[in-house]
């Protein structure tokens, strides 16, 4: 049987697409993708953010679901934004280590997180990202000579994959975020997570 024959419940989902629908436009619109993936320097800035922001939510994620169920086992985590940075400075001898400029850790940007909905709402962010990283990774693949002069693990997320496993995750997400409360907790969560992508990658750091 499919997996997910079992549930017509997809309130959380819908809340989450609906209620965070205008923040998903306004950080797509934000960020100067065509900048960030045009040239070997601003990828590797691009990678070395998104590391530094992102890893401190797969601690949070880890935390709380480690164990709920396999398919976490495989996510797409910051470590592959790191295993792209490695490779790129292997690919490039001479190649400046990526320094943030933020002097403070990002985990600071992560106080607010207490309840297991509020990281369900930041799993709801990353997770959904791939879906826009399918295409960005075309942009960066069109703009580079290959994989090897930059690579391209994370953009391209879980590849042909990437939109059974969106499934995957909003069944999921129904299933565990059940309470009106939980549901808007998760909201919640999950503009604060579009705001701080947005804030990280935008032009101004
Ligand atoms: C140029 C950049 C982007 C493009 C072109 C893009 C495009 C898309 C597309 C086509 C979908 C699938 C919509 C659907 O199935 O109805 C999607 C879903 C999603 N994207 Fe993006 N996206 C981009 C950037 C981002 C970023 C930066 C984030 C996170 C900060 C993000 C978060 C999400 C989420 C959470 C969903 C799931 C929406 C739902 O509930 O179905 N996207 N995006």
């Amino acid at each position: 049987m499919s997996l997910l024959a079992d549930n017509n419940n997809s309130d959380a989902s819908s809340a989450l697409k609906l209620g965070t629908d205008d923040l998903h436009r306004q950080v797509e619109a934000s960020i100067d993708w065509k900048a960030n993936l045009e040239g070997l320097g601003s990828y590797r800035q691009f990678l070395g953010k998104v590391n530094y922001f992102l890893a401190p939510t797969d601690r949070i994620i880890e935390n709380h679901f480690g164990e709920s169920a396999d398919w976490f086992k495989t996510r797409r985590t910051s470590a592959w934004a790191k295993s792209d940075l490695d490779d790129l400075a292997a690919a490039h001898t001479g190649m400046e280590p990526f320094r943030h400029p933020d002097p403070q850790t990002a985990d600071q940007l992560y106080l607010w997180v207490k309840k297991p909905a509020d990281a369900a709402g930041i799993l709801y962010v990353l997770e959904g990202s791939t879906m826009g990283s399918q295409f960005l990774c075309k942009l960066a693949s069109a703009n580079f000579d290959s994989t090897v002069d930059a690579p391209v693990k994370f953009l391209n997320a879980y590849g042909k994959d990437t939109a059974r496993r969106w499934q995957v995750t909003k069944h999921w997400l129904d299933g565990f975020l059940r309470s009106e409360d939980e549901i808007a907790t998760a909201v919640h969560a999950a503009r604060r997570m579009f705001q701080i992508y947005g804030d990280q990658l935008s032009c101004r750091k």
